[in-house]
Order: C-alpha cells, then sequence, then structure tokens
C-alpha cells in the first residue's frame, strides 16, 4: 500500500473548496445569460470580464489537480480508478476550450440574435459538462480514498 502523506487531506480539502467556490461562479455568470435578448455591449462586455476571470480560476484549479496528485493517490489505493482518473483530467483542456469558444464569440464586434442564443447554447454545455466533471471527479476521490472525509457535499 503506498505511503500516505500527511499533506494530502488538505489539499484533498482545498479542491473540495475549490469546487464549491467555482460551482458559485459558474451561477454568478449564469445569471448573464437568463434573459433571450441580446444584452448592451457594456453588459456582454461584463460578462466577458466574469467568464475570464472564471477561465483563470479553473486554469489554476485544474493545475492544483494535475500537480496535487490525489487522483493519483485515489489510483494508488485503488488501481481499478485508473482509467476513470484519467479519463477526468483528459476533460480539462476541452473545459478550457468550450469557455474560450464562449468568450471568442461574446467578443465579436456586432452579436445578433443568433450569436447570443449560440453563446447561451455554449455557457450552457459549458456549465453542464463542468459539472458532471466535478462529480465524477468528487466521486473517483471519494472512492479512492474510501471515507468520508466530512468535505463533500
Ligand atoms: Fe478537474
Ligand atoms: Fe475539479
Amino acid at each position: 500500500m503506498a505511503s500516505i502523506d500527511r499533506s494530502d487531506p488538505v489539499i484533498l480539502g482545498h479542491v473540495l473548496a475549490e469546487h464549491r467556490e467555482l460551482f458559485q461562479q459558474i451561477m454568478a455568470a449564469r445569471t448573464a445569460f437568463q434573459n433571450g435578448t441580446v444584452p448592451s455591449r457594456s453588459r456582454v462586455d461584463a460578462t466577458i470580464a466574469t467568464l475570464r476571470s472564471l477561465r483563470e480560476h479553473l486554469h489554476h484549479h485544474f493545475q492544483l489537480e494535475e500537480e496535487g496528485g490525489f487522483l493519483e493517490e485515489s489510483i494508488a489505493r485503488m488501481p481499478r480508478l485508473s482509467t476513470a482518473a484519467t479519463a477526468i483530467l483528459d476533460q480539462h483542456p476541452a473545459l478550457l476550450r468550450e469557455l474560450d469558444q464562449l468568450i471568442g464569440r461574446l467578443s465579436a464586434a456586432e452579436i445578433s440574435a443568433v450569436e447570443w442564443k449560440l453563446a447561451t447554447a455554449d455557457f450552457d454545455r459549458f456549465s453542464a459538462n463542468m459539472q458532471a466533471h466535478e462529480r465524477s471527479e468528487n466521486a473517483v476521490v471519494q472512492e479512492g480514498y474510501n471515507e468520508d472525509l466530512g468535505l463533500l457535499d
């Protein structure tokens, strides 16, 4: 059995706390897409700023997960989780690309009603994929550590 680093639960707790923070940020960004009509340029710019900040947090969060070793630790404890953990980490670049695509779409000089609809669909897809990602991540980690650390929702 792999030796257990005392800092593991600390890293793990940090990652799970970040999941909650990211969820709040995604919910905050969602309010911008609740209106079916195209917003003013300044509101679109504010939404872009929110999404850029979200992207930065997300990038940092993914790096922590990739370098923090807690998914590897889950695999070391339970090798059958290897496929799931690898698939989860492989989703990171695609999630960032989805967000980049949305930011790019909103950055166009003129946003038509059709473009706004597409942007809303982009956001909904990103949001659903992101939540599915974090859910499966939480599940792998919880299974790998095989104990409820009292940190999961
Ligand atoms: Fe992740
Ligand atoms: Fe995560």
